[in-house]
């Protein structure tokens, strides 16, 4: 399965805590986005698709959630809850996110703009193009 847990190295002092990113250092790809979730309700899921070609990371800056990872192979389980651990994820994984704490702030950098032609959000059409080997990872 293409993830990865990155750990970010933490500059922080008695001040308080501070973690930078910065491409071809600790991000593997060209950051051509950024975005954040927040304010998800604990008894959601989100996520559930997979991308053909989207690299992403994802950091827990606040709070926490669980990841589901499956590449149609194989499923694990990943808990974000720290703010210097980035999960990568790579293309042709399938990602479910729930158990949002009330002050979950996931930020996620990708390798390309938004392009809803690059997800496959259905479950079983997942499965197919991993079988068929149409996807990227
Ligand atoms: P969605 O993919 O359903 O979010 P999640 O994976 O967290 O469950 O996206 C929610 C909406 O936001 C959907 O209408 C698409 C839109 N969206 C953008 O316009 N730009 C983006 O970068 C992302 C990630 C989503």
């Amino acid at each position: 399965m293409e993830i990865e847990i990155i750990d970010f190295q933490k500059h922080g002092d008695d001040r308080g805590g501070l973690v930078s990113l910065e491409l071809n250092n600790n991000i593997p790809f060209d950051i051509k986005r950024v975005y954040y979730i927040f304010d998800t309700l604990s008894d959601v899921t989100r996520g559930r698709h997979a991308h053909k070609r989207l690299r992403q990371l994802t950091v827990a800056v606040k709070g926490s959630c669980r990841f589901l990872l499956d590449d149609g192979n194989n499923k694990l389980e990943i808990v974000l809850n720290c703010a210097s651990q980035g999960l990568y994820i790579g293309p042709g994984v399938w990602r479910e996110m729930s158990d949002f704490s009330d002050d979950c702030v996931l930020l996620v950098l990708a390798d390309d703009i938004y392009d809803e032609a690059d997800y496959i959000r259905d479950y079983q059409q997942f499965l197919d193009a991993v079988n068929d080997q149409q996807l990227d990872g």
